[in-house]
């Protein structure tokens, strides 16, 4: 099976990234899959504490700066069959500056350990470290709670992630320089949304066109609502899906619900995450839906990106 990296971002600082990223990690564990979680809150790493893995002595900066260049021997052990860590604890500022090609270097490098699945959790914000990991996943997930600042940053996270996508994949098709006067805030076509740009592009037509239909295609974030607590509030998932595709052009999907539960709380205090021990409790049972909906999502995926490289030969 071709190894699968999974990235859980969302604009907003405390909306359940990381809850989420460890018990789906433990639930692909739980299927038998080999799994590694990658934690690159850079500066604010924490899944370590949540697992309940010691103070992690080395960091992703000893295999950025070449000290250690086998990213084997970052893994850390848990006490979960199957799931392994890798920690940006000791991780400091310098390295939320690093290049693009660091990045690269780092997620190849991530992509070539024993793994079926890697998941990343990320770090609030959309700093173009955290937008880049993300974009580099295969399967892109947005978490959202149903509040009005979490729903602004994620559309903003979105809509800075479609951008910088555009922005990384216009060097092959020869559009840099177009790409970057558009994308600047002052620029002259009054283009301000994805959906703008795309029209624009659209309307040039010949490789502009062809290239915006390719990116398009390739931004498939999904989104999690967290923290619901109510019918009404679960309704926020298809509003968001249906004002991507009216305000930005972009097909973005909701995977599922998460309910608000006191328990989720209590498992953080007590570093039990809930997928370990809880297998029969609400928010496990939602989590494995969504979990099952991914799965299925990246299953259909692959199978369509298998037939376009069979039409392309
Ligand atoms: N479904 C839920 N029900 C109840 N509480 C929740 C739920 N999801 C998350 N929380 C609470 O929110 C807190 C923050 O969650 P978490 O640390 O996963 O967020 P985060 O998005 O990773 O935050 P940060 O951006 O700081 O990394 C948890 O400690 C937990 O108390
Ligand atoms: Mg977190």
């Amino acid at each position: 099976m071709e190894k699968k990296i999974w990235a859980i971002g969302g604009g907003k600082g405390g909306v359940g990234k990381s809850y989420v990223a460890g018990n789906l990690g433990i639930l692909l564990a739980q299927k038998g899959n080999n799994v590694v979680l990658a934690d690159l809150d850079l500066g604010g790493a924490n899944l370590h504490t949540w697992l309940g893995v010691s103070n992690p002595i080395k960091g992703i900066t000893e295999f950025i700066e070449r000290d250690i260049p086998d990213i084997k021997k970052l893994l850390i052990p848990t006490d979960m069959p199957g799931l392994r860590l890798i920690s940006g604890a000791k991780d400091g500022v310098e390295i939320a500056n690093m290049k693009h090609t660091q990045k690269r270097r780092f997620v190849s490098a991530l992509r070539q350990l024993d793994a079926d699945y890697i998941v990343i959790d990320l770090g609030a914000g959309t700093a173009y470290n955290t937008v880049d990991f993300f974009l580099l996943a295969d399967t892109q997930i947005i978490i959202v709670i149903p509040e009005p600042t979490s729903i602004e940053n994620a559309y903003r996270f979105l809509k800075n992630s479609f951008y910088r996508q555009i922005l990384h994949n216009s060097e092959k098709f020869r559009m840099k320089s177009t790409i970057k006067n558009i994308l600047r805030k002052d620029n002259p076509f009054n283009i301000n949304t994805p959906k703008q740009l795309i029209a624009y592009l659209n309307k040039l037509g010949g490789n502009a066109a062809v290239f915006i239909e390719e990116q398009q295609q390739l931004f498939i974030p999904s989104i999690i609502l967290n923290q619901v607590r109510s019918e009404k509030e679960k309704r926020i998932g298809v509003a968001m899906e249906k004002a991507c595709l009216k305000y930005f052009n972009l097909n973005v999907k909701i995977s599922g619900y998460l309910d608000f539960d006191e328990t989720v709380r209590q498992s953080v205090i007590d570093r039990e995450p809930l997928a370990k021990n809880s297998l029969e409790s609400v928010p496990v049972k939602q989590l494995s839906i969504i979990c099952e909906k991914l799965l299925q999502e990246e299953k259909e995926r692959t199978k369509k990106n298998n037939l376009l490289s069979q039409l392309a030969l």
